[in-house]
């Protein structure tokens, strides 16, 4: 089997053709990094937060799940520092009018501009990633609001609420899943920087005294957890930040790097925040964050350890390292290599030909109700339907031919091999639950 290198105009077109991810607002031309997630992508992503949540379950104590509102007052923002350091710096070709981050497009100021090559440069600015919006019809300051550009500070403003009601007990966790928003100045490698994802975040509430062994206890889990969903590892290497590029709450940052084929590129980072965000919304809001230790018999804002993961560049991460194209049976074929807890349909059942559709369709029902996401399909030749589940990352396909009538038996087709075997029509939902686990 030879193998040829992934792109991301390949990635980009499965997409679109199989129907994970369309361009957002698609008959009107679309919007720039923003996308919505079709039937498959829909079902992937479910899948992808499901395995999140599983694996941010921990000996060291009790998560809390948070659904918090996308929108904020001012006064938060202001007190988490984004109003003030949310920002990128930005330059435009004031020629062609193209805008550039220029700690990232790698501009040159001495060079032309590389969009029209004619060198007519704008100042550097800091542009704040934010969109603002304003409440009501009001329009001065106290309406102004904006959408939350990462889901933790919902968290931190909510701690108190969740710690009371939960009667929660220092070291825990609160964790989201929810959407986020930044105005990108270039949104690019399309899942990979948009202006609207969703954020798998956790916020551990610890000790400081504890604060470093419980950073480097949250490193290791998040490293199994890719491991876990079946990422290549020798694709991820871990990146500490140097002191003096840490964000302005961080102590210290690791991130999850993941070799792209435009390079080694964020996935996940790490952050020790310490109690910088409890202690600021404590000064802006007047409200007491610290909560009371009996040993100590002390009040103290807890240190808090992040992990922070975009379910949208994950799920591109999962389809780069999946994706592959090899020869079977003398034909180029491209598959998905997806983990099967990751992969959107779990299984297909497939008729040899329609005349035998009735008989296969008893299994179809019974994996259905267990499985729920199950294909049937009993159209075109059996190695164009194989094709067609392979490139949709579906792990096994149950064949049911003339013999199974007779023999109550089914092939069972695996996706990376193509190898076939036989198995009892009645061990079929066993055999398919003993993958996924
Ligand atoms: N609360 C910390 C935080 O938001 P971040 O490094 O800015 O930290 C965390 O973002 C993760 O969110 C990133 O590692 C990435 O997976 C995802 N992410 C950030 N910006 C993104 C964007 N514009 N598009 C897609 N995912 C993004």
């Amino acid at each position: 089997m030879s193998q040829t290198p992934v792109t991301l105009e390949k990635i980009v077109s499965l997409c679109k053709r199989k129907g994970f991810v369309f361009p957002a607002a698609d008959i009107y031309g679309g919007i720039n990094g923003i996308y919505d997630f079709g039937h498959l992508g829909y079902l992937m992503k479910e899948n992808i937060k499901n395995a999140w949540k599983k694996s941010i379950q921990n000996e060291l104590g009790d998560i809390y799940f948070l659904d918090g509102s996308l929108i904020g007052p001012q006064a938060m923002w202001i007190a988490s520092g984004h109003v003030e350091n949310f920002h990128d710096p930005m330059i435009d070709c004031m020629n062609c009018k193209k805008r550039f981050r220029t700690d990232d497009d790698q501009i040159d100021v001495n060079k032309p501009c590389p969009s029209c090559g004619i060198k007519s440069w704008t100042d550097i600015r800091d542009f704040n990633l934010m969109f603002q919006t304003q409440l009501g019809a009001l329009q001065d300051d106290s309406a102004k609001a904006y959408l939350r550009p990462e889901t933790a500070q919902t968290i931190f403003v909510q701690f108190k609420n969740v710690l009371t009601t939960n009667r929660a007990k220092i070291p825990f966790g609160i964790a989201q899943i929810g959407k986020s928003f930044r105005n990108e100045i270039t949104p690019k490698q399309f899942l990979f920087r948009m202006r609207e994802f969703e954020q798998m975040e956790l916020e551990w509430f610890c000790k400081d005294a504890t604060s470093m062994e419980t950073f480097e206890f949250w490193v290791q889990k998040r490293k199994a957890f890719y491991s876990s969903i079946g990422l290549d590892m020798s694709k991820i290497r871990m990146y500490q930040h140097p002191t003096e590029k840490l964000s302005h709450y961080s102590k210290c940052t690791i991130d999850v790097e993941y070799e792209f084929p435009f390079g080694f590129k964020e996935l996940e980072g790490i952050a020790h925040r310490g109690t910088f965000d409890l202690t600021q919304h404590t000064k802006h809001s007047g409200k007491d964050l610290a909560i009371f230790d009996q040993e100590t018999g002390l009040s103290e804002i807890p240190t808090v350890v992040e992990t922070s993961v975009g379910v949208d560049r994950l799920f591109l991460t999962l389809l780069f390292d999946a994706y592959t194209e090899d020869e079977m049976d003398g034909e180029t074929r491209v598959l998905l290599k997806l983990h099967p807890t990751i992969a959107p349909i779990k299984a297909a059942v497939l008729p040899l030909t329609k005349k035998i559709s009735e008989n296969a369709e008893p299994l179809y029902k019974t994996l259905k109700k267990q499985f729920t996401n199950i294909d049937f399909d009993d159209s075109g030749s059996i190695g164009k339907r194989y094709r067609r589940q392979d490139e949709i990352g579906t792990p096994i396909c149950f064949t049911f031919d003339f013999q199974s009538l007779e023999d109550n038996m089914v092939t069972v087709r695996h996706r990376d091999s193509g190898k076939q075997e036989r198995i009892a029509i009645s061990n079929a939902a066993q055999y398919l639950e003993n993958l996924l686990v």
